[in-house]
């Protein structure tokens, strides 16, 4: 049988995952699998880190419930979270899509959400350092990866960009995104 077209989309929150992902498996025809839906559904939840506000995935189980659904699907599959290139088989997947945007942005956007300054923080920071394209680079293939600078962008001009990858018809490739060389780094840096 052969394999479906499986796009992972990861970006620290508030980068517009869901939002992405839910246009884009629209427009591909496919499923849109939101990680912490499944991960909540499925009973899938190790335990709860009270001191984070965020649960514990239990990672073995995700990624065999991800695999049946992959094998199983006959339709395009767009996987919704940070750690999908972490519970998905580097084979399995057509493309990674890494959402980035504006440390300084994020931070409203998050702050809007009422996450608690912590959990702004951490996140921030993620954003600030690229911890999620670490990630995607550590568990996935290089060539797969697509990084896109969401700052500005309208949700449906993102979703072109990762059509156009999947097309091939315009590289996407990473490592254009440094936010530690803006000028507004360093004031958000001494904010945080
Ligand atoms: N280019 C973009 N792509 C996706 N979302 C965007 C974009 N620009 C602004 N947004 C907004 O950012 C927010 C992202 O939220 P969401 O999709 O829930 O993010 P996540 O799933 O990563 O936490 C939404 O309010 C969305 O409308
Ligand atoms: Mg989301």
């Amino acid at each position: 049988m052969s394999q479906p077209l499986v796009v992972l989309i990861t970006g620290v929150p508030g980068t517009g995952k869901t939002t992405v992902s839910s246009i884009l498996a629209n427009s591909l025809g496919g499923d849109h699998v939101e990680i912490t839906h499944l991960v909540r559904d499925g009973g899938m939840s190790l335990n709860w880190d009270q001191s984070r506000a965020t649960s514990i995935a239990d990672v073995k189980a995700l990624r065999h419930a991800l695999s049946n659904i992959i094998a199983a699907s006959t339709k395009p599959v767009v996987v919704d979270g940070h750690y999908s290139p972490d519970v998905v088989p580097r084979d399995a997947a057509t493309l990674v899509v890494v959402l980035r945007r504006a440390p300084w942005v994020l931070r409203a956007q998050l702050q809007q959400r009422g996450y608690s300054p912590r959990k702004i923080r951490e996140n921030v920071e993620a954003e600030l350092i690229g911890t999620c394209l670490v990630d995607a680079l550590k568990s996935q293939d290089h060539a797969k990866i697509c990084e896109i600078d969401t700052t500005g962008q309208a949700p449906e001009e993102t979703v072109k960009l990762v059509l156009a990858a999947l097309d091939g018809e315009a590289a996407c490739g990473y490592g254009s995104v440094d936010w530690m060389d803006a000028p507004e780094a360093e004031a958000l840096l001494r904010d945080l």
